[in-house]
């Protein structure tokens, strides 16, 4: 029976990129890229089986063994700390974790600070290191609409291209730490397939760097 490699891509755009990058590498699977509804794909000849997850469960199908590897944002690792080993910046997938608020916004240092976010322990890490007590209101989404609606003072959370934020009349009060895609693997599975992880690694490596010679 052949060893597969059991991949879990970010359902959606980044995913779709990220896919791109694994097929240049060698572990192409066309019918990924068919339209449906089917969640997992797989090329016997090319040994590799992919799996379309949520991009913030991909983490937890890698910690628990059942993808060999995965990729997610780095923020999703510094907020859920899964015990994975972190093993390449894909470089794609940038954008950054930012405070925002209402336009003219002041901060009274005084008053503690009501944050909504969906990355509690991030903020709460962000505003402890600036010796700032906050009230951390967790949200699932939608998190532009907690500054306007006045159920907080700013909130934390990722800009990419700003729009969202822009169009709903928030600015950027400070960008505290870029995300870019991160390729992760299971701790066993490093060591019982490292061959062709590193094979993978190696090779979007070099695609990596092609990409960077073509942008300079
Ligand atoms: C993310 C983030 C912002 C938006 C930023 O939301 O939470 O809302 O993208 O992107 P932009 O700077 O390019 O506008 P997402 O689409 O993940 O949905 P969410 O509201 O469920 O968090």
């Amino acid at each position: 029976m052949t060893d597969y490699i059991n991949v879990a891509l970010p359902k959606g755009r980044l995913g779709e990129r990220v896919y791109e990058m694994f097929a240049r590498a060698g572990f192409e699977c066309p019918a990924l890229l068919s339209p449906g509804r089917r969640l997992i794909f797989e090329n016997a000849e090319r040994g590799v089986r992919y799996f379309w997850v949520k991009p913030s469960d991909v983490a937890i199908y890698v910690e628990h063994g059942v993808a060999d590897v995965g990729v997610v944002g780095k923020d999703i690792l510094t907020e859920y700390r899964p015990d994975v080993y972190e093993l390449f910046d894909l470089g794609v997938g940038r954008c950054d974790m930012a405070v925002a608020a209402k336009r003219g916004f002041s901060d009274d240092r005084l008053r503690t600070l009501t944050v909504a976010t969906k990355f509690t322990s991030i903020a709460k890490a962000y505003y402890s290191s600036q010796g700032r007590d906050i009230d951390i209101i967790h949200l699932n989404g939608s998190i532009e609409l907690a500054p306007i609606l006045g159920l907080s003072d700013v909130i934390v959370d990722i800009v990419e291209t700003g729009t969202t934020l822009k169009e709903n009349d928030l600015v950027v009060v400070e960008k505290f730490m870029p995300i870019s895609a991160r390729l992760i693997a299971n701790k066993a599975s490093y060591a019982f397939k490292s061959d062709v992880i590193d094979r993978l690694t190696g090779e979007l490596a070099r695609i990596r760097s092609e990409a960077n010679d073509k942008d300079n």
